[in-house]
């Protein structure tokens, strides 16, 4: 199981070395890794090397929000997965809803952050989601499935080595969350499309996040689904208390 915070673009370097230190303090008596939860915390690229370093022995992880498809070069503004994994990151997020849809990110982008990723020792957690109107129109499967597809074409056997997270989007920030029956329809969907490029044993192995108003409250039950292996976590991440009652309940539902 992995639980993730996505910080988004809050905090400033103080606040969010103070957040990292609190989030350590709070799950080390959880012990989460025992217990088969692995813990990041997806911070914006500034606080990056700051927070693995308030976080390192800890047991506690560090992810980037996005990163760039190129290697290295002559890309303004753009982080490269190398540097990311210089200053202690183990995760990039790709192809966040926010991404997609404010900077217009394409499928094909998105694989190709992946495996720019994957290429440079960074597990890429790639987001897959469904907006409200594709839900009404039924359109759920044919999204995702795209959206996965695109990934699976690119990163071929190497999609194993991915994190997939599904994020409705009319489930992020909106206080709405996917009921368990839901999310665990999408995640089986999201399993078996996997288990057709990967292989049925890979496929299971491939961690299925969910991430939409994940809260200490909704937890449990999302996470008790056969096909939820995890959550992305905005809001209740930056909250240490909130961010750790949600890990408790990780680690409670893997024991
Ligand atoms: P939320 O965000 O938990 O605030 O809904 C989740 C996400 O966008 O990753």
């Amino acid at each position: 199981m992995l639980i993730a915070g996505n910080w988004k673009m809050h905090l400033t370097l103080d606040a969010a070395t103070a957040l990292a230190a609190a989030v350590a303090d709070a799950v080390a008596p959880l012990h989460a890794h025992e217990a088969g939860v692995a813990v990041a915390l997806c911070a914006p690229f500034p606080f990056l090397h700051a927070v693995a370093q308030a976080v390192a022995g800890s047991g506690v992880t560090v992810g980037a929000q996005d990163v760039s498809a190129h290697a290295e070069g002559a890309y303004t503004g753009e982080t490269s997965a190398a540097m990311l994994v210089s200053v202690g990151c183990t995760y990039a997020i790709v192809g966040h809803s926010e991404r997609r849809q404010y900077h217009g990110e394409s499928d094909t982008l998105v694989a190709d952050k992946a495996a720019a990723a994957l290429a440079n020792g960074l597990t890429p957690i790639v987001c897959v989601g469904e907006t409200l109107d594709e839900r009404r129109a039924e359109q759920v499967e044919a999204v995702v499935g795209r959206q996965l597809d695109a990934a699976a074409r690119r990163l071929g056997d190497d999609l194993a080595r991915a994190v997939i997270a599904y994020e409705p989007v009319w489930a992020i920030g909106t206080g709405e969350t996917a009921t368990p029956e839901q999310a665990q329809a999408v995640h089986a969907f999201l399993r078996y499309r996997l288990a057709e490029a990967l292989g049925t044993g890979a496929a299971d192995a491939v961690p299925l996040l969910y991430g939409g108003s994940m809260k200490p409250i909704n937890a449990a039950e999302l996470l008790a689904q056969p096909d939820v292996d995890g959550g992305l976590v905005g809001g209740a991440s930056l909250d240490a208390s909130s961010f750790a009652a949600l890990i408790a309940a990780a680690v409670a539902t893997s024991a």
